[in-house]
C-alpha cells in the first residue's frame, strides 16, 4: 500500500506522515528532504541550478537510498544541515527545474517500490504516485504553520524571528503553488484535511483509519 501525503511548508506533513509510518510498520520517505540535501549539494559545489548540462552531470553521480534512520544521499544519512532557512530557500528553488524534477521523481518511485510506504511532499498524489492507494492533502492557516515552524526552529536555530518565518513561507508557498512543473495543489482523489487547532494525534488517527479501511 502507498499512502500520498502533501501540503505547504508547516502543515504538519512530515510529523503526520513520520507517525502514521510508526503506526501502520510502513517505510516512511520524506522527499522534501531529498530536494534539500540535493541543493546543499550543488551548492556546495558552486553549481547554479540553472546550469542544465553540470546539473545533470552532477546528478548522475548522486545516489540516494534508504537506510534504518531515513533517507541517505551518496551513502551518508542527512543531518540538520539540510533544515536551515539557507537551505529551505534553496530547495524552493531548485525545485524549479523541470531536470531536477524528473531526476527525483524517478529516485522517488525506486524508493516506493520498497513495500508498504508512506511518502509526503508537495506532488507525490499528482505526479509521483498518481495511483497510490490512499491520498491525503494537509492544509492549515498560514499563521498557523508559521507560527509551527517558528517553535520548531527556536529549538534548534538562534536568530530567528517569527515575521521572517512568516515572509519565508510566503515566498516558498508562492514559488510552490505557481511553479508550472508539478504545482503544490491536491489531486482530483486526495481527501483534504485542514489541521488548524487538531493536535498531530487528531490527524495521525484520522489518517491510520482512513488507511485501514482501504487496506
Ligand atoms: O517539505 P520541505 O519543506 O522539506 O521541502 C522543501 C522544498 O522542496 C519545498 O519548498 C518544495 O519547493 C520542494 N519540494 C517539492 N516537491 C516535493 C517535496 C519538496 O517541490 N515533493
Amino acid at each position: 500500500m502507498r499512502i500520498a501525503i502533501d501540503g505547504p511548508a508547516g502543515s504538519g506533513k512530515s510529523t503526520v506522515a513520520k507517525l502514521v509510518a510508526l503506526d501502520l510498520n510502513f517505510v516512511y520517505i520524506d522527499t522534501g528532504a531529498m530536494y534539500r540535501a540535493l541543493a546543499l549539494k550543488a551548492h556546495r559545489l558552486k553549481i547554479e541550478f540553472s546550469d542544465e548540462s553540470s546539473m545533470v552531470e552532477m546528478m548522475n553521480h548522486t545516489y540516494f537510498s534508504l537506510s534504518e534512520n531515513g533517507i541517505t544521499l551518496d551513502g551518508r544519512p542527512l543531518g540538520e544541515e539540510i533544515r536551515t532557512s539557507e537551505v529551505s530557500m534553496l530547495s524552493s528553488d531548485i525545485a524549479r527545474y523541470p531536470y531536477v524534477r524528473t531526476y527525483l521523481t524517478e529516485q522517488q518511485r525506486n524508493l516506493s517500490r520498497q513495500g508498504n510506504v508512506v511518502m509526503e511532499g508537495r506532488d507525490i498524489g499528482t505526479v509521483v504516485l498518481p495511483d497510490a492507494e490512499l491520498k491525503i492533502f494537509l492544509t492549515a492557516s498560514i499563521e498557523e504553520r508559521a507560527r509551527r515552524r517558528y517553535a520548531e526552529h527556536l529549538s534548534s536555530l538562534k536568530e530567528i524571528d517569527y515575521e521572517s518565518v512568516l515572509q519565508e513561507m510566503k515566498v516558498r508557498d508562492f514559488n510552490d503553488s505557481s511553479r508550472k512543473i508539478a504545482p503544490l495543489k491536491p489531486a482530483k482523489d486526495a481527501i483534504l484535511l485542514d489541521t488548524t487547532g487538531l493536535s498531530i494525534s487528531e490527524v495521525v488517527q484520522k489518517v491510520v483509519a482512513m488507511a485501514k479501511k482501504r487496506q
